[in-house]
C-alpha cells in the first residue's frame, strides 16, 4: 500500500515529531513524514526534521495580519508538498474552523490529558491541583472545538506523590511517544471509521487503543 504523505505541525521541542519520524523510518509504516511546519523559527523540532532529511519550513504567525492569511500560507505549503494527513504535535496555535473542516478526519492532535478531562492549557498543574491519581495523553481527530474530537489512542500514567508539573509532563511524554505513532498508523492504514463523534477501529485487537506507562505493568 502507498504510504500516506504526512505533515507534522510543531511549535517547540518536537519530541513527538521525533517519535513519528522514528516510526516512519520503517518502510512498512503506512505514513511517510514529508513536511514539517513550525510557527516558531527557534523550535528545536526544525533541527530534528533536518537531521531526518525531511523538508522543514517556518510559517511565523507574527508575520501575518490575521489567522486566515497565516493558515492560507500553511495550506499552500501542505498543497505544494502533496500532503494527505496532518499531525499537530505541540502546535500551539488554534486553527480556524475552516481549516479544521478542510482536514476533517485527516488531521490528528495529541493532547497531554485523558480527554475529555483537562482540555486546554496547563493540564499537569490542574491534574496535580485536583489530586488525581491518574492522567495521560490522548490522540484524536481534530474538530473545531479545542481538544475535542474522536479519540484513537490514549496513554495512561500514574500521578506520584512528589510530582510537580515538569516531572509529570516528562512521564506523560513517555506514553505520548508511543501513542502518536500508533494512532497515525491506524489512520494512515485506513483502519479508522468515524461514526458520529466516535472513532471505530477496524479489526481492533484488545488493548490496541490503550498504552500503559511501564510503571503500571504488573
Ligand atoms: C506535548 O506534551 C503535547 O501533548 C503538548 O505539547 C507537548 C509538545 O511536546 N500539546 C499541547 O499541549 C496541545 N494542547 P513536543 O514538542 O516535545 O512534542
Amino acid at each position: 500500500m502507498a504510504r500516506r504523505a504526512t505533515a507534522v505541525l510543531i511549535s517547540g521541542s518536537g519530541s513527538n515529531l521525533q517519535a513519528l519520524l522514528d516510526a516512519a523510518r520503517d518502510p512498512g509504516y503506512p505514513a511517510a513524514i514529508r513536511l514539517v511546519i513550525s510557527n516558531r523559527p527557534e523550535a528545536f523540532g526544525l533541527e530534528r526534521a533536518r537531521r531526518a532529511g525531511v523538508p522543514a519550513v517556518v510559517v511565523d504567525h507574527r508575520a501575518f495580519a490575521t489567522r486566515e492569511v497565516f493558515e492560507a500560507e500553511i495550506e499552500a505549503e501542505l498543497r505544494t508538498a502533496g500532503i494527505e494527513l496532518v499531525c499537530l504535535a505541540g502546535f500551539m496555535r488554534v486553527l480556524t474552523a475552516a481549516t479544521v473542516e478542510r482536514w476533517r478526519d485527516r488531521m490528528l492532535n495529541i493532547h497531554p490529558s485523558l480527554l475529555p478531562a483537562y482540555r486546554g492549557l496547563h493540564t499537569h498543574a490542574r491534574v496535580l491541583a485536583d489530586g488525581a491519581a491518574v492522567t495521560g495523553c490522548s490522540v484524536h481527530l481534530v474538530r473545531p472545538e479545542l481538544d475535542k474530537g474522536p479519540i484513537l489512542v490514549q496513554g495512561v500514567v500514574p500521578v506520584l506523590p512528589d510530582d510537580d508539573p515538569e516531572r509529570l509532563a516528562r512521564r506523560v511524554l513517555e506514553v505520548e511517544h508511543r501513542a502518536y505513532p500508533r494512532a497515525l498508523a491506524m489512520l494512515a492504514g485506513g483502519r479508522v471509521r468515524v461514526e458520529g463523534e466516535r472513532a471505530i477501529l477496524l479489526d481492533e485487537r484488545p488493548g490496541e487503543r490503550l498504552i500503559l506507562h511501564p510503571s503500571l505493568a504488573r
